[in-house]
């Protein structure tokens, strides 16, 4: 059997370059692997957990969906399907989290720092906390147990979840299944590429919570043209010499070139070129990459129907693998 990968993304807002370059960018290469059967999906069930409008979510989930596809992915290769259009899953969950142990879910960080920013605002400590997000944990297993994903490309802040599901996933195979046929194989979270953390415009992680991203496709040239004009420097003029390390954007330029063109750009700010020029021959750069998948990703937001036609197409493909093994969870 092919190794197999899997890949979430919460649905509950836009995507910046720090998302394409960090997780789907590498993702869409490592799609093209042929030893490699991968699967990618929207976690929109997730991402009621943090978002309750309606509008926004739907809004997120077809971004997103749209970003993957003008990104390059290819849905007859790989498995690409909304998380809510797998009724398998919120199933495989139950049963999940009838094997979990409350202390487990106890320990999950982003549980922890839900009650650690209540009682810092004198509040009850399980104020902001709802069920889901308690159980977020088990519901990330289920999505990866449900395909017998080998590997889990995630950034540092998922390592947790994916221990727990490494753990959810023994103790189930330890009560139920036949010794020597496990139902699920432990997933590993793999990092290398897949974890490349960009800094945003203030030279810390760009995250949008920092308010620091450079949007991905929405708002055109424009909109990146003006997030780049926000990315801190010092206040030396043209001509004067240029600390290259001193910016993120010297980073961010060399995230979107080869090392020989990232060299003659770092030269030319130790040479003295200005700050603007810099930040002109980065937008030139990024654009260059991502222009023209922004037209395709504007095509497809407003071609909602192909999209949906897609994402079910995708879905019908999933459940084959969540039906087969659901059925042999059920007997
Ligand atoms: N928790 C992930 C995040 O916030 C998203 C996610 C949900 C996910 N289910 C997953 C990621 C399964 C990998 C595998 O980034």
């Amino acid at each position: 059997m092919k190794k197999r990968t899997l890949t979430g993304i919460t649905t509950t807002g836009t995507l910046h370059i720090g998302n394409y370059v960090g997780a789907i960018r590498p993702a869409i290469r490592d799609s093209r692997n042929p030893d490699v059967q991968s699967f990618y999906f929207m976690a929109d069930l997730h991402g009621l957990i943090k978002c309750q409008d309606p509008e926004r979510l739907a809004k997120s989930r077809m971004q997103i969906s749209a970003t993957w596809l003008a990104a390059g992915l290819d849905p007859e290769r790989v498995v690409f399907y909304r998380q809510s259009d797998i009724p398998e899953i919120p199933l495989l969950n139950w049963l999940l989290t009838c094997v979990t142990g409350k202390g487990l879910m106890n320990r999950a960080h982003a549980y922890k720092a839900s009650v650690d920013a209540a009682v810092a605002a004198g509040k009850e400590p399980d104020a902001d906390v709802t069920m889901g997000l308690y159980c977020y944990p088990v519901l990330m297993a289920a999505d990866i147990l449900m395909f017998n994903a080998n590997e889990v490309p995630v950034g540092h802040d998922q390592l947790q979840h994916l221990e727990i599901a490494r753990d959810i996933a023994s103790t189930f195979n330890y009560l139920y299944a036949p010794k020597n046929k496990p139902f699920f194989t432990l997933p590993q979270a793999t990092g290398g590429s897949a974890v490349e953390v960009l800094p945003g415009l203030d030279g810390r992680k760009m995250s949008k919570s920092y308010n620091n991203v450079i949007p991905l496709f929405e708002g055109g040239r424009a909109a990146l043209d003006e997030a780049i004009s926000r990315i801190v420097t010092d206040s030396r003029l043209p001509g004067e010499r240029k600390d290259p390390d001193s910016t993120s954007l010297t980073v961010i330029y060399e995230a979107f070139s080869t090392p020989e063109e990232s060299k003659t750009f770092r030269e030319a700010l130790v040479a003295g070129m200005g700050w603007g020029e810099a930040k002109k021959q980065l937008a030139d750069k990024i654009d260059a990459e991502i222009g023209p998948m922004r037209e395709r990703y504007n095509y497809l937001m407003s071609h909602p129907e192909e999209l949906e036609d897609t994402l079910l197409k995708g879905a019908a493909k999933a459940r084959v693998y969540a039906q087969e093994l659901m059925e042999k969870l059920r007997e």
